[in-house]
């Protein structure tokens, strides 16, 4: 994690940011076209860019980061930007674990992670079981991860509960399944971030999204700079989050 303290922007009110970012970093393969570069350069800047947005999020004191940084659709690109990933995800959460660890970040991993190579299993349980009780920042990575298998995954583990006596059908509802999503009891994203001009969820959160305030950038992931993320917050606190009544939340 880059260590240099980033003060909040004075156009920023630390009362209106928002509590939990979600990210889907898009445009790392059109960013490496663009220069006449391997799409694995694009994920590599990528990385760069993460760590620095990692650093605002801490030090202007929001309080969760979600990214996506693998879905279960991504299976589908070639064999070698597929082993270039795990690689490269193993090797940035082996080079910034400590120092992450040290600035109270806590890493949770959410996805279904059995189909990972399992040298990357056992470091994800590291770094989870190292961070978990840290404070300042939850960092969620989303790796093998779809919306829709989260929620059919949550639907067996209640499904079976019903089917063993344990839970009866009636005692079904949002708090009680939120709890067997990969995501538990974490806050739901009051912000989402999609680079590359991309307008779509690409099956991202589905259920945590329901009143999500969306943010759209033409700039390409590997771009997205501090600069552009502030961009994104100030745009979010120009929002009227009214949670489905007429009463004002943010601007009251
Ligand atoms: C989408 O861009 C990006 C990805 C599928 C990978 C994102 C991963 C990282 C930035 C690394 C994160 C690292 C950690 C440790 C969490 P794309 O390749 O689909 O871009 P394109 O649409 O331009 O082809």
């Amino acid at each position: 994690m880059n260590n240099t303290i980033t003060q909040l922007p004075i156009d920023l009110d630390s009362q209106r940011l928002p509590q939990h970012v979600a990210l889907i970093m898009d445009g790392n393969g059109r960013w490496a076209k663009k220069r006449g570069l391997p799409r694995i350069a694009g994920h590599r800047q990528g990385v760069r860019m993460l760590k620095d947005i990692l650093r605002c999020c801490k030090d202007w004191g929001i309080k969760a980061l979600t990214v996506y940084a693998f879905s279960t659709e991504n299976w589908g690109r070639p064999f070698e930007e597929v082993e270039f990933l795990m690689r490269l995800f193993e090797r940035a959460l082996k080079k910034e674990l400590d120092a992450m660890h040290s600035e109270g970040v806590q890493i949770r991993f959410i996805g279904d992670l059995s189909a990972l190579p399992q040298s990357l299993v056992q470091l994800i349980d590291l770094a989870t079981e190292k961070t978990q009780h840290n404070q300042t920042l939850q960092f969620n990575i989303a790796v093998n991860y779809g919306g829709r298998d989260e929620i059919i995954n949550a639907c067996r583990q209640i499904g079976e509960l019903v089917q063993t006596g344990k839970l009866d059908a009636s005692d079904i509802n949002e708090q009680l399944f939120s709890l067997k999503l990969y995501t538990t009891n974490s806050l739901e994203p009051d912000l989402l971030i999609r680079t590359s001009g991309e307008m779509r969820l690409s099956n991202f959160l589905l259920w945590q999204m329901a009143y999500t305030e969306m943010y759209f950038t033409d700039v390409l992931f590997p771009d997205f700079d501090r600069t552009a993320f502030h961009q994104a917050l100030l745009s979010y606190q120009k929002r009227d989050r009214r949670f489905g009544t007429i009463k004002t939340s943010l601007s009251a």
